[in-house]
């Protein structure tokens, strides 16, 4: 990583971290405590207030998007800031409003982007999504993939950086981001609101992950973790994530990062302020079982083509090394492009030290 890119990164470290968390005058109820219901059944959204974080007067924001997401917002200027995270065909990511932009500058106004329509958020562009994990646990459901992220709105050579519901002011990135589920329920169709949840987004990669609601805070805290923003998936996610694989599998429950077993003794490793860090442990990906996969073309089947600009910009992936790159006339499903094997070490590189050099 280049030292630009690397000093992105701990900018946006230093902009997300909780460790110096302190409420904003203006707006002292952290994000995490401002609960909504979110009745069944998506044209009753109205439930929530139109932004959930409107307040003028705090040092950042007001809030740039809105809550109230519906088929008037169905689009792709869509400014909604309500995601929902069902199943691996049916989730959203938060990622930039406008072209070529970076998680840096755009943390707090990243917007809904969903692989499935009725959201009323904006869709993830065919072919961006480009294979996904998700392992499924009691305490929490992790997501893990690749992305040209260039089809949502972000800079080619973005490293990006994390988002959470927390931040400085505890007024979350995106501010008033909320989150839904209905994974958590026993029916698949009862939406709960996830309060705490952690994701990453760069390097055309993502990983997201979402507590169960339901769960102690405690665990909530330890499996949604956000304070190790410098060390991006492979240590806050432990993954397998396949480039051109989608698949759902049980898994056992992480370690929560920052804590690893040495000598037979269980230790914590807390992140230094600034990078480039070194954690003194390889992250371990929890043992997965039940994986069941999915062709790429049957889970996603409503999602807008795109053409050329971000062609151009996936080209320029190349000098990032963190990948081979898209045709610059991508315009076609290059998720339709599987099981490539060779990429499978790019992963490696990509999730364990992306964050890191
Ligand atoms: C649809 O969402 C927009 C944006 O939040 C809101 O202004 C509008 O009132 C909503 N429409 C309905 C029918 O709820
Ligand atoms: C919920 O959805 C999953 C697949 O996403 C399925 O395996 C499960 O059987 C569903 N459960 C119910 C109660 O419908
Ligand atoms: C919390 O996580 C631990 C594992 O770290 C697990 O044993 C426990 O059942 C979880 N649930 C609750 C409610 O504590
Ligand atoms: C994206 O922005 C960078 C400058 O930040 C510029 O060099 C590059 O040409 C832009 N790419 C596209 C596709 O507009
Ligand atoms: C994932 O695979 C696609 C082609 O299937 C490729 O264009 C892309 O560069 C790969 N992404 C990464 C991060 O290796």
């Amino acid at each position: 990583m280049s030292r630009s890119t690397l000093s992105l990164l701990i900018a946006v470290a230093i902009a997300s971290k909780s460790a110096f968390a302190q409420p904003d005058p203006a707006d002292p109820t952290p994000l995490t405590a401002k609960t909504y219901a979110y009745p069944s059944g998506l044209a009753c959204i109205p439930l929530l207030p139109y932004q959930v974080d409107p307040v003028t007067s705090a040092i950042r924001g007001p809030q740039t998007g809105y809550n109230i997401c519906n088929s008037t917002t169905q689009n792709q200027e869509s400014m909604c800031q309500t995601g929902i995270v069902n199943n691996i065909g049916d989730f959203c990511m938060w990622a930039p409003p406008t072209a070529n932009s970076t998680i840096g500058d755009d943390e707090a106004i990243v917007v809904a982007w969903c692989s499935k329509t009725g959201h009323g958020a904006r869709l993830i562009p065919a072919g961006a999504l480009a294979g996904v994990q998700v392992l499924v646990t009691s305490e929490y459901i992790q997501y893990a993939g690749f992305i040209d992220q260039t089809k949502v709105d972000m800079n080619a050579l973005d490293y990006g950086g994390e988002l959470d519901p927390h931040g400085a002011d505890l007024r979350g990135n995106p501010l008033g981001g909320l989150m839904y589920s209905t994974a958590f329920g026993s029916d698949n169709t009862t939406y709960q609101q996830v309060l705490d949840w952690n994701t990453f987004i760069g390097a055309n990669a993502f990983c997201l992950t979402i507590c169960n609601p339901s769960t102690s805070s405690a665990n909530q805290s330890a499996f949604c973790e956000n304070r190790y923003d410098l060390v991006g998936c492979a240590y806050n996610m432990p993954n397998n994530a396949k480039n051109g694989t989608f698949e759902v599998c049980d898994a056992d429950l992480k370690t929560p990062v920052g804590t690893y077993v040495s000598g037979g003794a269980t230790l914590t490793w807390t992140q230094p302020n600034v990078g480039p860090v070194t954690p003194p442990y390889t992250p371990v990906v929890p043992k997965s079982s039940n994986c069941v996969t999915y062709q790429s073309t049957a889970l996603y089947t409503s999602l807008p083509t795109i053409t050329s600009a971000a062609g151009s910009s996936a080209a320029t992936g190349k000098a990032t090394g963190t990948g081979s790159g898209s045709s610059p006339t991508a315009t076609s499903n290059g998720a339709s492009a599987l099981g490539i094997s060779s990429v499978v070490g790019i992963l490696g590189t990509l999730f364990a030290v992306a964050f890191l050099s």
